[in-house]
């Protein structure tokens, strides 16, 4: 297969990267960085420097300025907006300009989608209309996040105007050593505090970022999907579970929540958009397909992932010694 990624150098796309090449796929990777050539990729600047005659099989699309990177200014929540749009815009001219536009775009969004919902499940149906109207839940209120995500999905579908089969990937926190979420949730726990953020009680959508790679390459496989896909293992926990799931794997003393007000003076917006608020969300739409996730419990990922990534308990160990 012969495939176009943009976000191919980061979290996801590294690992997602490393699984293609390995099944033989051929990659251009859409990059504003300089990188060392490969075998099997080819690293665009522009997709300009994508010919009208190039035969393309799919396009991946993961790039975006990161939401948890920084504060949320004005001018970041912009950064954030336009990396997303502006890159799938790109693509919908490169569609455009094809003589064959690719089989299949599968783009990446996010749980955020959903909006707050307390502890209500979620699944793909869950929303039939815009999220931005939804009466779903009386708890419901479009944020920055949930617009965000509406916009881009919204942008993503028009790919169907070429032929193009559009799968939706509703991403939930992504897990693994390395990078990611994980290594900022696991630092107090590596100098002896098991903590939460808020009450702990909000709920953590979370998936092992191997599931999110199987999960990418089964939807590339599955010529019969579209639509929205929620990547997230098929069980969510509270903060107060994870926090108990991470402390198995470190030394801890202190057990202790970081109070709502703190986290909001530190992180700003972020705090109750990302943070203090969560969603219970399920993967229907995958299950249903016959998807089976490598991790579904977050015991069995962060087994895996501790196993595999001793550097993120180190602190933990230099403290014990
Ligand atoms: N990781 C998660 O837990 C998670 C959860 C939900 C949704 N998602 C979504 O999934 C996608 C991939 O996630 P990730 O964790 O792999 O992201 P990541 O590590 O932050 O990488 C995103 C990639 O986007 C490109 N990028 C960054 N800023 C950009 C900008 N201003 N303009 C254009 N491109 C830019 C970068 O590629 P270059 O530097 O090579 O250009 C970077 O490698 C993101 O869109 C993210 O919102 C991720």
């Amino acid at each position: 297969m012969r495939i176009l990624l943009t976000g191919g150098t980061g979290f996801i796309g590294t690992a997602l990267t490393e699984a293609l090449l390995s099944s033989g796929c051929e990659l251009i990777i859409l990059s504003r960085g300089v990188h060392a050539k490969r075998i099997g990729c080819r690293f665009v600047r522009s997709l300009d420097e994508i010919a009208a005659t190039e035969p393309l099989d799919a396009a991946i699309n993961l790039a975006g300025a990161s939401l948890a990177a920084r504060r949320w200014s004005a001018g970041y929540k912009r950064e954030i907006v336009a990396s997303r749009t502006g890159v799938t815009r790109q693509l919908l001219e490169l569609f455009a300009r094809l003589e064959r536009p690719p089989e299949a775009l599968l783009s990446a969004s996010a749980i955020g989608y959903y909006g707050h919902h307390g502890d209500e499940c979620l699944t793909e149906t869950s929303l039939l209309t815009s999220p931005l109207t939804s009466t779903l839940s009386p708890q419901a209120k479009p944020g920055f996040a949930q617009r965000l995500c509406s916009d881009w999905e919204a942008l993503a579908l028009q790919a169907s105007q070429y032929g193009v089969r559009v799968c939706l990937l509703r991403l939930g926190v992504v897990l693994d050593g390395g990078g990611g979420a994980l290594l900022e949730m696991a630092k107090s726990f590596r100098f002896g505090v098991a903590s939460w953020l808020g009450s702990g009680e909000q709920w953590l959508s979370w998936v092992h970022r191997q599931d999110v790679v199987r999960a990418i390459q089964f939807l590339l496989q599955r010529d019969d999907l579209q639509g929205p896909f929620n990547i997230t293992s098929p069980e969510p926990v509270t903060g107060r579970d994870f926090a108990q799931a991470l402390q198995a794997h470190h030394r801890t003393f202190l057990r202790a929540g970081v109070p709502a007000p703190v986290m909001r003076v530190l992180v700003g917006e972020m705090a109750d958009e990302l943070l203090l608020a969560g969603q219970r969300v399920l993967p229907h739409a995958l299950e249903s397909a016959g998807f089976a996730f490598t991790y579904p419990t977050i015991q069995g990922a962060l087994a895996a992932i501790y196993a595999d990534h001793v550097a993120l308990r180190i602190h933990s160990s230099s403290h014990q010694a």
